[in-house]
C-alpha cells in the first residue's frame, strides 16, 4: 500500500493565530497545479487526513476536490504527527487502501525519514510517496519525492493558474503556440492577452527581476542601448502619465495592466555616431523581459499604438533616444466581463503564423530553406 505525505502549501505570514494562517493566492494556485498532476498520476487514496490547521486543511481540500474526495480532519496530523498517529488513524482501513496525510514540517519530513531512512526535506506543497508492505510495517520505500517546482513543470506550467490553468472553476484560454516542433514551455505559452486582472499588482522584487532579465540581454558592442520608463499601478500619477501616451485603441484594455512601460533606445553610440543596432537590441531585451515575466505568471502585451512624440514631451526624452514601444504587464484573469465584446472575441481567437518556409530561406532570397523538407 502507498502512503502519501503532503506538506501544506505556501501560507501567509503569522499574524494573530498560527492556527488560522491561510494559504496565499500563490500557495493555492500551486497546490491546485499539484492536485491536477496528482490526478493525472492516478493517485487515489482511500482517505485524506489533514491537520486541522487552516493552511493544511485548505491544501487538503484543494487536493480532495480534484480527486473527488472528502477530507478527514484529524488532530493526530497536527504538530507532533508521528508513526503511532499514522498507524492509529489507518487501523480500520483495508490493507490495500492507500492513504494521504496533509500536515506540517518537521513532522512530515521526519515521518518519511523514520519510514525510509532517507533524509528528506519536504517543501511547502511537496509530496512524498512511501510504499509499505503491511499496515504495521515501520519501514517502507521512498518511491517519489516531488517538490512544488516539479509539480509546476509537470503541470500546466509555472504557477499554472496564471497560465491557462484554472482559477476556481473558470478556465483561462491558454493559446499555446501550435508549433511545428515542441518548444521551450515559456515560448510555447507566451502570447499577448488583453484580459489583465485589474486588481492584481506585481510585487517589487518580481518587477525588478523582469527588468534584470532585460539588463542581461546581448547587445551590439555591449552598448546596452535600452532604457525603460516604468509605471507600476500603485504609483497612480506615473501610471496615468504613461497611460496618457497610449493610443485610444489600446487604452480600454491597457488600463487593467499592473505595470505600464515605455521602451526607449539610444540610437547613437556617441555624439553623431549612429548605432544601427539599437532597435534590434531593445527588442531583444524586451523579449527577455517577456519570458522572465511569464516565468512569474505575468503576461505582456507590447504596443506600437502610442504617441512617441507625446512620450518624448511628457518625459523630456532627449533627441538621441527614441521611444519605440509601450508595454503592458499584468496577471490574467479568467473573468473577461471587463472587456468589450470585440476584445473578448480577440482574446479567444486562434493565433496565426506564417509557415517556417515563408521566412527561412537559403539558396536565394525567398527560396524555402532546403533543410525544412
Ligand atoms: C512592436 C509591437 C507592437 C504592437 N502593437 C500593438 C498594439 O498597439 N496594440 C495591440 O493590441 N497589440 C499590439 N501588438 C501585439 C501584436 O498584435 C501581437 O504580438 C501579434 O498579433 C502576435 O500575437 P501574440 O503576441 O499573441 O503571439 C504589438 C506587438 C509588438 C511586438
Amino acid at each position: 500500500m502507498k502512503y502519501y505525505f503532503v506538506r501544506h502549501g505556501l501560507a501567509e505570514e503569522l499574524q494573530d493565530s498560527d492556527f488560522n494562517r491561510e494559504l496565499t493566492d500563490r500557495g493555492r494556485r500551486r497546490v491546485g497545479t499539484a492536485a491536477r498532476v496528482m490526478k493525472r498520476l492516478n493517485i487515489c487514496p482511500a482517505k485524506i487526513f489533514s491537520s486541522p490547521r487552516l493552511r493544511s486543511l485548505q491544501t487538503a481540500e484543494i487536493i480532495a476536490e480534484e480527486l473527488g474526495m472528502e477530507v478527514v480532519v484529524a488532530d493526530a496530523v497536527n504538530f507532533g504527527f508521528d508513526l503511532p498517529d499514522m498507524q492509529q488513524l489507518t487501523r480500520g482501513l483495508d490493507s490495500n487502501d492507500d492513504v494521504m496525510f496533509v500536515g506540517h514540517n518537521p513532522d512530515m519530513s521526519l515521518v518519511v525519514h523514520k519510514l525510509t531512512g532517507s533524509n528528506v526535506a519536504m517543501k511547502k506543497g511537496g509530496l512524498a510517496r512511501v510504499d509499505v508492505f503491511s499496515r504495521k510495517a515501520r519501514q517502507g520505500e521512498l518511491v517519489w519525492l516531488i517538490a512544488p517546482k516539479a509539480f509546476d513543470a509537470l503541470g500546466d506550467g509555472v504557477d499554472a493558474a496564471d497560465v491557462g490553468g484554472e482559477i476556481g472553476k473558470e478556465r483561462l484560454p491558454d493559446k499555446l503556440a501550435d508549433s511545428s516542433t515542441p518548444l521551450h514551455q515559456l515560448i510555447q505559452r507566451r502570447w499577448s492577452p488583453l484580459g489583465f486582472d485589474p486588481d492584481r499588482r506585481i510585487e517589487k522584487p518580481i518587477l525588478t527581476s523582469i527588468l534584470e532579465a532585460a539588463r542581461w540581454a546581448a547587445s551590439s558592442s555591449n552598448l546596452q542601448p535600452w532604457r525603460f520608463i516604468v509605471a507600476p499601478k500603485d504609483n497612480a500619477a506615473e501610471f496615468k502619465k504613461v497611460f496618457s501616451v497610449l493610443k485610444e485603441g489600446n487604452q480600454p484594455w491597457a488600463q487593467n495592466a499592473a505595470v505600464l512601460m515605455i521602451a526607449v533606445a539610444q540610437n547613437n553610440r556617441g555624439p553623431g555616431v549612429p548605432n544601427p543596432h539599437a532597435s534590434h537590441d531593445l527588442g531583444q531585451a524586451i523579449a527577455q523581459m517577456v519570458l522572465q515575466a511569464l516565468d512569474h505568471g505575468i503576461y505582456v502585451h507590447q504596443m506600437g499604438g502610442f504617441f512617441p512624440e507625446k512620450a518624448r514631451e511628457v518625459y523630456r526624452i532627449p533627441e538621441d533616444y527614441e521611444p519605440y514601444t509601450a508595454i503592458a504587464f499584468g496577471y490574467r484573469r479568467a473573468d473577461l466581463s471587463h472587456l468589450s465584446d470585440a476584445h473578448r472575441t480577440r482574446e479567444v481567437s486562434q493565433r496565426q503564423r506564417q509557415e517556417l518556409g515563408e521566412m527561412v530561406f537559403n539558396g536565394s532570397w525567398a527560396r524555402r530553406a532546403d533543410f525544412l523538407d
